[in-house]
Protein backbone atom coordinates (compact mmCIF):
# COMPACT_ATOMS: atom_id res chain seq x y z
CA UNK A 1 0.00 0.00 0.00
CA UNK A 2 2.79 2.66 1.06
CA UNK A 3 4.64 1.17 -1.66
CA UNK A 4 2.17 2.43 -4.24
CA UNK A 5 1.73 5.58 -2.79
CA UNK A 6 5.77 6.34 -2.88
CA UNK A 7 5.79 5.32 -6.70
CA UNK A 8 2.71 7.73 -6.88
CA UNK A 9 4.50 10.71 -5.05
CA UNK A 10 7.89 9.41 -7.65
CA UNK A 11 5.73 9.79 -10.79
CA UNK A 12 4.55 13.75 -9.22
CA UNK A 13 7.64 14.40 -8.65
CA UNK A 14 8.85 13.46 -12.65
CA UNK A 15 5.73 15.07 -13.66
CA UNK A 16 6.84 18.19 -11.97
CA UNK A 17 10.29 18.07 -13.36
CA UNK A 18 9.03 17.71 -17.16
CA UNK A 19 6.96 20.30 -16.23
CA UNK A 20 9.57 22.86 -14.95
CA UNK A 21 11.57 22.20 -17.55
CA UNK A 22 9.22 23.07 -20.06
CA UNK A 23 9.32 26.16 -18.44
CA UNK A 24 5.58 25.80 -16.67
CA UNK A 25 6.67 26.87 -13.31
CA UNK A 26 3.29 27.46 -11.66
CA UNK A 27 2.09 24.06 -13.02
CA UNK A 28 5.40 22.73 -11.74
CA UNK A 29 5.37 24.36 -8.49
CA UNK A 30 1.97 22.77 -7.50
CA UNK A 31 2.81 19.16 -9.02
CA UNK A 32 5.57 19.68 -6.10
CA UNK A 33 3.16 20.65 -3.61
CA UNK A 34 1.25 17.62 -4.30
CA UNK A 35 4.02 14.98 -4.12
CA UNK A 36 5.09 16.98 -0.96
CA UNK A 37 1.83 16.20 0.84
CA UNK A 38 1.91 12.74 -0.38
CA UNK A 39 5.36 12.41 0.93
CA UNK A 40 4.75 14.00 4.54
CA UNK A 41 1.60 11.61 4.83
CA UNK A 42 2.89 8.71 3.91
CA UNK A 43 5.93 10.04 6.70
CA UNK A 44 2.68 10.42 9.24
CA UNK A 45 2.28 6.54 8.93
CA UNK A 46 5.52 5.11 8.73
CA UNK A 47 8.27 5.62 11.35
CA UNK A 48 11.84 4.89 11.91
CA UNK A 49 14.65 5.64 9.78
CA UNK A 50 12.39 5.34 6.95
CA UNK A 51 9.61 8.65 8.48
CA UNK A 52 13.16 10.17 8.82
CA UNK A 53 13.79 9.72 5.15
CA UNK A 54 10.53 10.71 4.08
CA UNK A 55 10.31 13.61 6.20
CA UNK A 56 14.01 15.23 4.66
CA UNK A 57 12.05 14.43 1.35
CA UNK A 58 9.70 16.34 1.73
CA UNK A 59 11.37 19.11 3.39
CA UNK A 60 14.06 19.23 -0.09
CA UNK A 61 10.07 19.28 -2.07
CA UNK A 62 9.12 21.89 -0.20
CA UNK A 63 12.54 23.79 -0.78
CA UNK A 64 12.11 23.08 -4.65
CA UNK A 65 8.80 24.63 -4.56
CA UNK A 66 8.85 27.43 -2.13
CA UNK A 67 11.69 28.48 -4.71
CA UNK A 68 9.93 27.87 -8.31
CA UNK A 69 7.09 29.61 -7.07
CA UNK A 70 8.34 32.35 -4.06
CA UNK A 71 7.88 36.00 -5.38
CA UNK A 72 11.62 37.86 -3.65
CA UNK A 73 10.35 39.31 -0.76
CA UNK A 74 9.76 43.58 -0.82
CA UNK A 75 13.23 44.55 0.25
CA UNK A 76 14.85 42.76 -2.47
CA UNK A 77 12.48 43.67 -4.89
CA UNK A 78 13.03 47.47 -4.06
CA UNK A 79 17.19 47.00 -4.06
CA UNK A 80 16.62 45.49 -7.97
CA UNK A 81 14.39 47.95 -8.72
CA UNK A 82 16.52 50.65 -7.55
CA UNK A 83 19.39 49.06 -9.30
CA UNK A 84 18.01 49.26 -12.49
CA UNK A 85 16.76 52.52 -12.75
CA UNK A 86 20.33 53.34 -11.99
CA UNK A 87 21.72 51.29 -14.59
CA UNK A 88 18.98 53.05 -16.48
CA UNK A 89 20.40 56.39 -15.37
CA UNK A 90 17.27 57.63 -13.48
CA UNK A 91 17.14 58.97 -10.63
CA UNK A 92 16.66 57.11 -7.40
CA UNK A 93 13.00 56.71 -6.71
CA UNK A 94 11.01 58.27 -3.72
CA UNK A 95 7.76 59.07 -2.15
CA UNK A 96 8.05 62.80 -2.58
CA UNK A 97 7.00 65.20 0.42
CA UNK A 98 5.32 67.97 -1.70
CA UNK A 99 1.39 67.15 -0.26
CA UNK A 100 -1.67 68.58 -1.61
CA UNK A 101 -1.88 71.31 0.28
CA UNK A 102 1.03 72.82 -1.36
CA UNK A 103 -0.24 72.79 -4.78
CA UNK A 104 -2.39 76.26 -5.28
CA UNK A 105 -5.37 76.41 -7.37
CA UNK A 106 -5.38 73.37 -10.20
CA UNK A 107 -8.53 72.09 -8.86
CA UNK A 108 -9.54 70.47 -11.82
CA UNK A 109 -6.34 68.89 -11.90
CA UNK A 110 -6.35 67.06 -8.66
CA UNK A 111 -10.39 66.14 -9.15
CA UNK A 112 -9.63 64.43 -11.99
CA UNK A 113 -6.13 63.02 -10.87
CA UNK A 114 -8.35 61.75 -7.86
CA UNK A 115 -11.48 60.52 -9.09
CA UNK A 116 -9.16 58.48 -11.96
CA UNK A 117 -5.94 57.64 -9.78
CA UNK A 118 -6.35 57.88 -6.32
CA UNK A 119 -9.92 56.49 -5.66
CA UNK A 120 -9.63 53.31 -7.68
CA UNK A 121 -6.03 52.78 -5.83
CA UNK A 122 -7.74 53.21 -2.53
CA UNK A 123 -10.84 51.29 -3.09
CA UNK A 124 -9.57 48.70 -4.99
CA UNK A 125 -12.03 46.25 -4.26
CA UNK A 126 -15.14 48.47 -4.93
CA UNK A 127 -13.61 49.98 -7.93
CA UNK A 128 -13.87 46.17 -9.51
CA UNK A 129 -17.00 45.80 -8.43
CA UNK A 130 -18.41 48.62 -10.65
CA UNK A 131 -15.74 47.71 -13.07
CA UNK A 132 -14.11 50.99 -12.61
CA UNK A 133 -10.98 51.21 -15.32
CA UNK A 134 -7.87 52.65 -14.22
CA UNK A 135 -6.65 55.14 -17.10
CA UNK A 136 -3.98 53.79 -19.45
CA UNK A 137 -1.82 57.15 -19.02
CA UNK A 138 -2.72 60.76 -17.74
CA UNK A 139 -1.25 63.49 -20.01
CA UNK A 140 -0.22 66.65 -18.74
CA UNK A 141 0.31 69.70 -20.66
CA UNK A 142 0.72 73.43 -20.35
CA UNK A 143 2.79 76.07 -19.94
CA UNK A 144 6.02 76.11 -18.18
CA UNK A 145 6.50 76.37 -14.38
CA UNK A 146 2.37 75.87 -14.16
CA UNK A 147 2.93 72.96 -11.26
CA UNK A 148 2.91 70.37 -13.78
CA UNK A 149 6.07 67.94 -12.02
CA UNK A 150 4.85 69.60 -9.08
CA UNK A 151 1.31 68.05 -8.77
CA UNK A 152 2.35 64.48 -9.90
CA UNK A 153 5.17 64.79 -6.78
CA UNK A 154 2.01 65.43 -4.83
CA UNK A 155 -0.25 62.67 -5.83
CA UNK A 156 2.90 60.21 -5.51
CA UNK A 157 2.69 61.39 -1.59
CA UNK A 158 -0.48 61.55 -1.60
CA UNK A 159 -0.81 57.54 -2.63
CA UNK A 160 2.38 56.81 -1.04
CA UNK A 161 3.83 55.60 -4.29
CA UNK A 162 7.72 55.38 -5.49
CA UNK A 163 8.41 58.19 -8.09
CA UNK A 164 9.66 57.85 -10.68
CA UNK A 165 11.22 60.79 -12.66
CA UNK A 166 11.68 60.17 -16.42
CA UNK A 167 13.26 62.94 -18.02
CA UNK A 168 14.68 62.29 -21.37
CA UNK A 169 17.29 64.72 -21.44
CA UNK A 170 18.96 63.36 -18.77
CA UNK A 171 18.57 59.43 -20.95
CA UNK A 172 19.47 60.38 -24.61
CA UNK A 173 23.00 59.37 -24.87
CA UNK A 174 22.78 56.47 -22.50
CA UNK A 175 19.15 55.23 -24.00
CA UNK A 176 20.93 55.58 -27.66
CA UNK A 177 20.08 52.49 -30.01
CA UNK A 178 18.61 50.62 -26.94
CA UNK A 179 15.16 52.52 -26.53
CA UNK A 180 13.23 49.65 -27.03
CA UNK A 181 15.23 47.37 -23.82
CA UNK A 182 15.44 50.00 -21.75
CA UNK A 183 11.49 50.95 -21.77
CA UNK A 184 11.06 47.25 -20.15
CA UNK A 185 13.38 47.85 -17.76
CA UNK A 186 12.06 50.53 -17.29
CA UNK A 187 8.47 49.07 -16.74
CA UNK A 188 9.55 46.47 -15.00
CA UNK A 189 11.02 48.57 -12.25
CA UNK A 190 8.22 50.09 -11.81
CA UNK A 191 6.27 47.05 -10.95
CA UNK A 192 9.31 46.61 -9.02
CA UNK A 193 8.75 49.21 -7.16
CA UNK A 194 5.06 49.44 -7.11
CA UNK A 195 3.16 51.12 -6.37
CA UNK A 196 4.72 53.75 -8.30
CA UNK A 197 3.83 56.69 -10.58
CA UNK A 198 6.16 56.48 -13.75
CA UNK A 199 6.09 60.21 -14.75
CA UNK A 200 7.57 60.89 -18.15
CA UNK A 201 8.36 64.92 -18.11
CA UNK A 202 9.27 66.37 -21.17
CA UNK A 203 6.98 63.42 -23.34
CA UNK A 204 7.51 65.32 -26.36
CA UNK A 205 10.87 64.86 -26.78
CA UNK A 206 10.95 61.30 -25.85
CA UNK A 207 8.09 60.84 -28.54
CA UNK A 208 7.81 63.16 -30.84
CA UNK A 209 5.45 63.70 -33.58
CA UNK A 210 6.98 61.18 -36.33
CA UNK A 211 9.00 63.08 -38.96
CA UNK A 212 9.43 59.57 -41.43
CA UNK A 213 13.24 60.07 -40.28
CA UNK A 214 13.62 58.81 -36.54
CA UNK A 215 15.64 55.14 -36.47
CA UNK A 216 13.89 51.80 -36.65
CA UNK A 217 15.24 51.77 -32.58
CA UNK A 218 13.50 54.90 -31.96
CA UNK A 219 10.21 53.74 -33.19
CA UNK A 220 10.84 50.10 -31.96
CA UNK A 221 11.21 52.13 -28.56
CA UNK A 222 7.69 53.91 -28.64
CA UNK A 223 5.91 50.98 -29.77
CA UNK A 224 7.38 49.50 -26.64
CA UNK A 225 6.25 52.10 -24.88
CA UNK A 226 2.39 51.94 -26.03
CA UNK A 227 2.75 47.90 -25.58
CA UNK A 228 3.89 48.32 -21.98
CA UNK A 229 1.47 51.11 -21.52
CA UNK A 230 -1.28 49.56 -23.09
CA UNK A 231 -0.63 46.64 -21.14
CA UNK A 232 -1.25 48.16 -18.03
CA UNK A 233 -4.52 49.24 -19.14
CA UNK A 234 -5.94 45.96 -18.93
CA UNK A 235 -4.65 44.99 -15.45
CA UNK A 236 -6.91 45.36 -12.66
CA UNK A 237 -5.04 45.06 -9.92
CA UNK A 238 -2.45 47.64 -11.32
CA UNK A 239 -0.25 49.34 -9.00
CA UNK A 240 1.55 51.57 -11.56
CA UNK A 241 0.82 54.60 -12.59
CA UNK A 242 1.72 56.64 -15.86
CA UNK A 243 1.64 60.08 -16.31
CA UNK A 244 3.06 62.16 -18.71
CA UNK A 245 3.93 66.00 -19.03
CA UNK A 246 4.57 68.36 -21.85
CA UNK A 247 4.38 71.90 -22.83
CA UNK A 248 4.89 71.27 -26.33
CA UNK A 249 1.61 68.98 -26.61
CA UNK A 250 1.08 69.84 -30.58
CA UNK A 251 4.45 68.30 -30.81
CA UNK A 252 3.66 64.73 -29.73
CA UNK A 253 3.25 61.61 -31.43
CA UNK A 254 -0.21 61.41 -31.57
CA UNK A 255 -0.49 57.21 -31.69
CA UNK A 256 0.34 57.96 -28.02
CA UNK A 257 -2.97 59.77 -27.22
CA UNK A 258 -5.22 56.80 -28.63
CA UNK A 259 -7.50 55.09 -26.24
CA UNK A 260 -6.10 53.14 -23.54
CA UNK A 261 -2.62 54.92 -23.77
CA UNK A 262 -2.45 58.64 -22.53
CA UNK A 263 -6.20 58.99 -23.11
CA UNK A 264 -6.84 61.26 -20.48
CA UNK A 265 -5.76 64.62 -21.35
CA UNK A 266 -5.54 67.64 -19.05
CA UNK A 267 -4.57 71.18 -19.16
CA UNK A 268 -2.25 72.81 -16.87
CA UNK A 269 -3.38 76.60 -17.23
CA UNK A 270 -1.10 79.44 -15.55
CA UNK A 271 -2.73 80.29 -11.98
CA UNK A 272 -5.57 82.41 -11.68
CA UNK A 273 -6.39 85.28 -9.45
CA UNK A 274 -7.25 83.40 -6.82
CA UNK A 275 -4.44 80.28 -7.27
CA UNK A 276 -2.00 83.35 -7.52
CA UNK A 277 -3.04 84.86 -3.95
CA UNK A 278 -2.64 81.48 -2.53
CA UNK A 279 0.89 80.89 -4.28
CA UNK A 280 1.76 84.05 -2.75
CA UNK A 281 0.79 82.98 0.65
CA UNK A 282 2.33 78.95 0.21
CA UNK A 283 5.64 80.55 -1.01
CA UNK A 284 6.11 83.60 1.68
CA UNK A 285 4.83 81.31 4.84
CA UNK A 286 8.21 80.15 6.00
CA UNK A 287 9.40 83.71 6.43
CA UNK A 288 9.44 84.87 10.20
CA UNK A 289 9.68 88.67 9.55
CA UNK A 290 6.29 88.68 7.18
CA UNK A 291 4.47 92.49 7.51
CA UNK A 292 0.62 92.85 6.74
CA UNK A 293 0.61 91.78 2.96
CA UNK A 294 -1.93 92.58 0.53
CA UNK A 295 -2.00 89.36 -1.88
CA UNK A 296 -4.95 90.87 -3.65
CA UNK A 297 -3.28 93.36 -4.66
CA UNK A 298 0.06 90.92 -5.53
CA UNK A 299 -2.64 88.82 -7.67
CA UNK A 300 -3.90 91.56 -9.67
CA UNK A 301 -0.71 92.52 -10.58
CA UNK A 302 0.78 89.08 -11.67
CA UNK A 303 -1.31 87.86 -14.69
CA UNK A 304 0.15 85.26 -16.93
CA UNK A 305 3.00 84.95 -14.16
CA UNK A 306 3.56 81.05 -13.75
CA UNK A 307 3.61 79.79 -10.13
CA UNK A 308 7.73 78.93 -10.97
CA UNK A 309 7.80 82.83 -11.91
CA UNK A 310 5.44 83.77 -8.25
CA UNK A 311 8.00 81.40 -6.61
CA UNK A 312 11.08 83.18 -7.66
CA UNK A 313 9.72 86.84 -6.81
CA UNK A 314 9.23 86.00 -3.28
CA UNK A 315 12.53 84.24 -3.41
CA UNK A 316 13.80 87.77 -4.23
CA UNK A 317 12.06 90.00 -2.91
CA UNK A 318 12.69 88.05 0.56
CA UNK A 319 16.55 87.92 -0.37
CA UNK A 320 16.85 92.03 -1.33
CA UNK A 321 15.12 92.12 2.49
CA UNK A 322 17.38 89.79 3.54
CA UNK A 323 20.52 91.84 2.03
CA UNK A 324 18.92 94.98 3.84
CA UNK A 325 19.26 93.83 7.20
CA UNK A 326 22.72 92.40 6.82
CA UNK A 327 23.56 95.79 6.14
CA UNK A 328 21.69 97.46 9.09
CA UNK A 329 21.41 94.70 11.22
CA UNK A 330 17.42 95.92 12.00
CA UNK A 331 14.94 93.14 11.56
CA UNK A 332 12.48 94.80 9.39
CA UNK A 333 9.68 92.80 8.20
CA UNK A 334 9.20 91.78 4.41
CA UNK A 335 6.53 94.04 2.75
CA UNK A 336 3.94 94.22 -0.24
CA UNK A 337 6.22 96.80 -1.43
CA UNK A 338 9.29 95.03 -2.10
CA UNK A 339 7.27 92.41 -3.72
CA UNK A 340 5.72 94.74 -5.71
CA UNK A 341 9.22 96.37 -6.71
CA UNK A 342 10.37 92.92 -8.31
CA UNK A 343 7.08 92.10 -9.91
CA UNK A 344 7.86 95.64 -12.11
CA UNK A 345 11.32 94.06 -12.73
CA UNK A 346 10.42 90.73 -14.09
CA UNK A 347 8.47 89.97 -17.00
CA UNK A 348 5.44 87.19 -16.62
CA UNK A 349 7.21 84.39 -18.24
CA UNK A 350 4.08 83.16 -20.66
CA UNK A 351 3.05 85.75 -23.23
CA UNK A 352 -0.28 86.46 -24.40
CA UNK A 353 0.08 84.38 -27.62
CA UNK A 354 1.71 81.76 -26.26
CA UNK A 355 -1.66 81.19 -23.62
CA UNK A 356 -3.77 81.14 -27.07
CA UNK A 357 -1.73 78.24 -28.17
CA UNK A 358 -2.70 76.33 -25.56
CA UNK A 359 -6.56 77.47 -25.51
CA UNK A 360 -6.89 77.19 -29.09
CA UNK A 361 -5.28 73.03 -28.75
CA UNK A 362 -7.21 72.70 -25.57
CA UNK A 363 -10.48 73.30 -27.71
CA UNK A 364 -9.63 71.25 -30.27
CA UNK A 365 -8.72 68.19 -28.79
N1 LIG B 1 0.14 75.50 -8.65
C1 LIG B 1 1.27 75.57 -7.95
N2 LIG B 1 1.25 75.46 -6.61
C2 LIG B 1 2.38 75.55 -5.90
N3 LIG B 1 3.59 75.73 -6.44
C3 LIG B 1 3.68 75.83 -7.75
C4 LIG B 1 2.53 75.76 -8.59
N4 LIG B 1 2.93 75.92 -9.87
C5 LIG B 1 4.26 76.06 -9.84
N5 LIG B 1 4.73 76.03 -8.58
C6 LIG B 1 6.12 76.20 -8.15
O1 LIG B 1 6.91 76.35 -9.30
C7 LIG B 1 7.93 75.37 -9.37
C8 LIG B 1 8.03 74.88 -10.78
O2 LIG B 1 6.89 74.12 -11.10
P1 LIG B 1 6.98 72.79 -11.96
O3 LIG B 1 8.37 72.37 -12.11
O4 LIG B 1 6.02 71.83 -11.42
O5 LIG B 1 6.45 73.36 -13.35
P2 LIG B 1 6.17 72.54 -14.67
O6 LIG B 1 4.77 72.85 -15.06
O7 LIG B 1 6.54 71.15 -14.50
O8 LIG B 1 7.14 73.28 -15.68
P3 LIG B 1 7.85 72.73 -17.00
O9 LIG B 1 6.80 72.66 -18.05
O10 LIG B 1 8.87 73.76 -17.30
O11 LIG B 1 8.43 71.40 -16.65
C9 LIG B 1 7.51 74.27 -8.41
O12 LIG B 1 8.63 73.68 -7.81
C10 LIG B 1 6.66 75.00 -7.41
O13 LIG B 1 7.44 75.45 -6.35
MG1 LIG C 1 8.09 70.03 -15.27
Amino acid sequence: MTETKVDHAGLLIKKAMDAESAGNREEAARIYKNAYDEIMEIAAHSSGRIREKRLRQAESLKKIYESIEGKPDEEDRVAEGRKILDQLNIEPPEIPKITFQEVAGLENVKNEIMSKIIYPMRYKELSQEYNIEFSGGMLLYGPPGTGKTFIVKAIANEVKANFINVNPSTLYSQWFGQFEKNISQLFHAAYLLSPSILFFDEIDTLVPKRSGSESDAARRGVSQLLTEVGGLTSQKDRNIFIIAATNNPWGIDEAIMRPGRFDVKIYVPPPDYESRKKLFQLKLSEIKHLGKIDYGDLAEKTERYSGADIEFICKKAVQNVFMEVIKTGDKIDVTTEDLLDVISQIKPSIDISLLKKYQDYTLTT
